[in-house]
């Protein structure tokens, strides 16, 4: 099989290497336009960090793996397209800050009417709304000229930072397509390009929209469950509970079960929230408000989770935090990557700024210019540093901030760290991630999120 991938990102670029990466026998081309990602997938330095990602690639690339800017060559060789681009949140018109803008698919459709030569197997691996799938048939079929054209949904559920495990080691696949003898084929022949590595059992068929409402309905759910969650977290705060205590006591129910059940400062990344606007946008759409009010819930909490965090650190510092030093340990999303798309830290950042602190900053893994970019300062602000480690970050600091659940920060000399800090040294732990008990027993005023009195 000669596959092609539109759009070299967080999703198509992982993806396609594990394809190659598990068989020899496809020839696997991913292309973007943007030159810079692609010339840094073939340098030393890949544009995301994902553990165990560099090994893959780097066995691939060249043999059966490409990435280049030749997006038309690519198109016209493949008999499998992926289209993994982008699909933002609307910043203009109808459904503005809520339904997916989906400019870039549809360019890509259109491109693909206009350079395909013979039939191809299109295959939705974005996220889409519910009947995309219709729209991309609608504008291959009007341009068909006697080719065929076959669209499947593949949704990708890898989470960042565990791509590459995630990708090797799937819960599950899911193909949706048409219910049509040539509908079953193209979706058989997916199937085949994953039963490489997946067992046959975990790769689900559906129809097109099933596998289309899927993966919002699974991101709207995992989402759901940290809302909840960190609902829960403020009632400990006023309750004198703990909610690490109380997530262990509801997860040891097998039909609740452990994961995705710690609180924090707030879900970020991509998808979450881009989806669940997604899927409150199609429910009004559909004439279903209380569905559409039902999930929408799920975004406020976070938001409220967000901006509560800041208003603790605020009014645990004697209400003002303005002139005063405070260090920001963790920037990413999440750990073990070095994407920030919506990352709780941004908000928290901006509204101690809005405060007038005075922030410095570390993240093992994401730039100064991407998180001068986040927080929309200018070259001439000063009012933030970025560090290149946790200990000049903390350097006479009034208080510690951990937003990232970075593996390093429990690693680090706190003792250290307390000595060189203005007193009282305060540390608030937006992730759950440390002792706070032994913090307390070396000085520290530690708290963390939804820790009760
Ligand atoms: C994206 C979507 O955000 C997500 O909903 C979907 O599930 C998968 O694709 P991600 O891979 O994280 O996720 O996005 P991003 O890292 O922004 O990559 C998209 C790439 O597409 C970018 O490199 C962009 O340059 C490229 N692109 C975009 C094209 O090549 N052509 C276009 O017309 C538009
Ligand atoms: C998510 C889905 O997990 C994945 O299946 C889908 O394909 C894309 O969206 P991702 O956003 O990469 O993946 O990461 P995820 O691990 O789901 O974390 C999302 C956010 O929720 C992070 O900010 C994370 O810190 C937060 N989170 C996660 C919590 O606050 N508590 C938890 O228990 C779990």
């Amino acid at each position: 099989m000669k596959i092609c991938c539109i759009g070299a990102g967080y999703v198509g670029g992982p993806t396609m290497a594990m394809i190659a990466h598990k068989s020899d026998k496809h020839i696997v081309t991913v292309v973007d336009i943007n030159q810079a990602r692609i010339d840094a997938w073939n340098s030393d330095t890949l544009p995301i960090f994902e553990p165990g990602l560099d090994e893959i690639v780097k066995q691939a690339r060249g043999k059966n793996l490409f990435f280049s800017t030749e997006v038309d060559t690519a198109i016209r060789e493949a008999d499998i397209i992926f289209i993994s681009v982008n699909t933002p949140t609307k910043t203009y018109g109808m459904g503005v800050g809520r339904a997916a803008d989906l400019t870039f698919i549809e360019k890509c459709a259109r491109q693909i009417a206009a350079v395909a030569e013979d039939d191809k197997i299109v295959v939705e691996k974005s996220t889409l709304p519910v009947r995309t799938a219709a729209s991309i048939k609608r504008i291959l079929e009007a341009n068909s000229n006697g080719r065929n054209f076959q669209i499947l949904s593949n949704p990708e559920f890898l989470a960042e930072g565990t791509a590459v495990s995630d990708l090797e080691n799937p819960d599950r696949v899911l193909i949706g397509g048409d219910q049509t003898p040539a509908g079953l084929e193209a979706i058989q022949t997916l199937v085949d390009v994953y039963a490489e590595w997946v067992p046959r059992e975990k790769i689900l068929t559906t129809n097109l929209w099933s596998s289309e409402l899927s993966k919002l309905t699974a991101n709207a759910f995992l989402a759901q469950r940290i809302s909840s969650i960190n609902a829960i977290s403020a009632l400990c705060e006023a309750t004198g509970a703990n909610v690490d205590e109380v997530a262990h006591a509801v997860g040891t129910d097998s039909r609740i079960g452990p994961k995705f059940l710690k609180s924090s400062v707030g879900f970020g990344g991509s998808c979450f929230q881009k989806d669940i606007l997604n899927l409150v946008y199609l429910c009004e759409h559909f004439g279903l408000p209380e569905v559409a009010k039902y999930w929408n819930g799920v975004i406020e909490m976070n938001d409220y989770q967000k901006r509560r965090f800041g208003s603790r650190v605020i009014s645990s510092m004697f209400n003002t935090v303005a002139g005063k030093k405070i260090a920001v340990l963790g920037f990413a999303f999440k750990k073990d990557t070095n994407d920030t798309r919506e990352s709780a830290a941004i908000y928290v950042c901006k509204d101690l700024l809005g405060e007038n602190a005075e922030l410095t900053i570390y993240d093992p893994e994401v730039s100064e210019s991407q998180i001068r970019y986040d927080l929309d300062l200018s070259a001439e602000d000063t009012s933030v540093t970025v560090c290149d480690d946790a200990y000049t970050a903390t350097k006479d600091a009034h208080a510690i901030l951990i937003l990232t659940e970075w593996d390093e920060f429990k690693a680090l000399d706190f003792q250290r760290i307390h000595d060189g800090m203005e007193l009282p040294a305060f540390l608030f732990d937006g992730r759950n991630l440390l002792d706070l008990e032994a913090l307390r027993k070396i000085g520290f005023e530690a708290t963390g999120i939804g820790q009760g009195e």
